[in-house]
């Protein structure tokens, strides 16, 4: 049976381009900074978001980890939104590694109002921590796939600047935002002071993200990454596809928007399923099951029966990711066995 795997962009697997580039790459180590094909991968990464410079990192939660470290100091508080993914899914690891308190912010749709930041910023006082870091997520996981508008990033980084707190942004998906919206991203990037980007997800290569920031700021991320055993050596053979990812897998991702669309469109005819079609901007899908007979549990299995393969998000919450393994037809399919279940 043919396997239609929604779970996550994060399944891709590397394209033919890709492996070829893993063979041939030319390598050193990369502790020593000799690697020659990581530094071409973190010359062009950093000048596609428009920093100074970037560090090739294992994932994008060791990208995301590294910024808490190296903006800010222990027993800080940072502002975050309540759903992100460096507050939900890192295992704690802003207060376990970096000693830092969380302040979260609930979004609308995933997405933080500037005053409500502003609010959140401790005032100068000697039984509060001092607020030392925002963190932006853009696109929103949680929220389905959700863009930041450049206005709300604009404030906020202005915020940042008034009280002089750095802004990070977990762009783990930065480039759906820019493909989504339809401009350069560093029309997003210029508003953060560091930006994580994965090349994993929708962009196809097997591991890796980046950190992108100034000079200083990833002199500090290289130094914490190697006391946390991210110091990788020969790593320009997975830099390679790393490269291919960002000079000929974002356009595409495009079709992933289209699929993803087109997806949304099919299911919110069937009954037994509510879509907030606002949500739906990028390649990020979320339903509710709401027929009384069925739940994510039960749907999901049905749906595995029939190769398709989802995420639960809660009881009554699925989870669609889509990527460059799904086609067109993969979702007309989809939308037939969804109809056939719930109908
Ligand atoms: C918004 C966001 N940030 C960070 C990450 C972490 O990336 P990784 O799985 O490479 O650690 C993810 C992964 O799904 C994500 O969705």
């Amino acid at each position: 049976m043919k396997i239609i795997d929604f779970r996550s962009d994060t399944i891709t697997k590397p394209t033919e381009e890709m492996r070829k580039a893993m063979y041939l790459a030319e390598v050193g180590d990369d502790v020593y900074e000799e690697d020659p094909t990581v530094k071409k991968l973190e010359e062009i990464g950093a000048n596609l978001v428009g920093k100074e410079d970037a560090l090739f990192v294992p994932s994008g939660t060791m990208g995301n980890q590294l910024a808490l470290l190296a903006h800010t100091e222990r027993g800080q508080e940072i502002i975050l939104e309540e759903k992100s993914h460096i507050f939900m899914f890192e295992v704690g690891g802003l207060a376990f590694i970096s000693g830092l308190q969380s302040k979260t912010i609930k979004g609308h749709k995933g997405i933080m109002c500037a005053s409500d930041i502003e609010r959140a910023i401790r005032v100068n006082n000697i039984h509060f921590p001092q607020t030392g870091l925002i963190c932006l997520e853009n696109t929103h996981n949680m929220a389905g796939g959700v863009i930041t508008p450049i206005e709300l990033m604009r404030k906020v980084y202005e915020i940042g600047l008034n009280y002089k707190i750095p802004i990070h942004l977990d762009g783990a998906r930065v480039f759906n935002a820019a493909v989504g919206l339809g401009v350069d991203v560093k029309e997003i990037t210029k508003y953060s002071d560091s930006v994580m980007f994965c090349l994993s997800k929708g962009l196809c290569a097997p591991v890796g993200s980046l950190l992108a920031g100034d000079k200083k700021f990833i002199e500090k991320a290289r130094k914490y990454r190697k006391m946390l055993g991210g110091g990788m050596r020969q790593a320009g053979i997975i830099a390679a596809a790393g490269i291919v990812a960002l000079e000929n897998m974002i356009d595409r991702l495009e079709e992933d928007h289209y699929n993803n669309r087109l997806l949304a469109e099919k299911l919110i005819n069937i009954n037994g399923i509510q879509i907030d079609m606002d949500t739906v901007q990028t390649n990020i899908l979320m339903i509710d099951i709401v027929n009384k007979n069925y739940n994510a549990d039960t749907v999901i299995s049905l749906l595995k029966e029939n190769g398709i393969y989802v995420s639960k998000i809660s009881d009554y919450k699925i989870r669609f990711v889509t990527h460059m393994y799904i086609s067109k037809e993969d979702i007309l399919y989809t939308a037939k066995i969804m109809k056939d279940i719930l109908e």
